[in-house]
């Protein structure tokens, strides 16, 4: 797919205040520094349209942007960001819950990780939830640049390996850089597939 435009469109502090529309949107989550703001910007090929930094919890809002005028990507705020007080850890994982449970525009949601960590309780737990809740995921390995492509194959399978001892069935997955732009052209096919399979659902009702 070619991204012809991308633009945001707005900051929301809650769920219940994310843009008016009922274009299919496509979000990313996963822990804090993981690389979420930083994949948006490598699959839109523009440099600083989601802000991103080197200290983790910089994204704290649900931003959204349009592609091509018809679709959303949409940068979430970190989960697990150890230094937030347990206040505000709380007020994060509401929002993140209400937008991912309740959103009903959340077309897809891909779960980053860390590809040079093994599976930590905090991601696991997550997936068990999306899993047991019918949230259709996808999980994106990011910072495979750090990695050789042996090790990359090695972090993958492991992870693969610990999910299967409890799910059947496992959801699609990528292996992404934002530095090299590995996984651009999957990730970007794959939502592309998404789409087509929305439009053909309503026209078959
Ligand atoms: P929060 O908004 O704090 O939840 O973080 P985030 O998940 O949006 O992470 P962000 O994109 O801001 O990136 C965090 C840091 O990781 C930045 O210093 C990025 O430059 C770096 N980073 C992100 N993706 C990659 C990658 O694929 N390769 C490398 N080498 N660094 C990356
Ligand atoms: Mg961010």
């Amino acid at each position: 797919m070619k991204i012809v435009s991308a633009d945001f469109v707005k900051s929301s502090p809650r769920a219940d205040m994310c843009p008016e529309s009922s274009e299919p949107e496509f979000a990313f989550i996963g822990r804090s520094n993981v690389g979420k703001s930083s994949l948006i910007n490598m699959l839109t090929e523009r440099k600083n349209l989601a802000m991103t930094s080197s200290k983790p919890g910089k994204t704290m809002l649900i931003n959204h942007f349009i592609i091509n005028g018809k679709w959303y990507l949409v940068d979430l705020p970190g989960y697990g960001f150890a230094s937030r007080g347990k206040r505000d850890r709380n007020k994060f994982i509401q929002l993140i819950n209400h937008y991912v449970l309740d959103r009903m525009q959340m077309t897809l949601l891909f779960v980053l990780l860390d590809i040079r960590l093994e599976p930590q309780p905090i991601d696991l737990d997550f997936i068990n939830m999306l899993g047991e809740n019918g949230v259709p995921f996808a999980l994106v390995f990011t910072k495979a640049d750090k990695l050789s492509k042996e090790k990359q194959g090695k972090m993958v399978k492991k992870y693969l390996d610990t999910l299967c001892a409890q799910w059947e069935e496992l959801p699609p997955h990528f292996v992404t850089s934002s530095t090299s732009k590995q996984g651009r052209d999957d990730i970007l096919n794959y939502i592309q597939d998404v789409i087509a399979s929305l439009q053909s659902d309503t026209t078959n009702q």
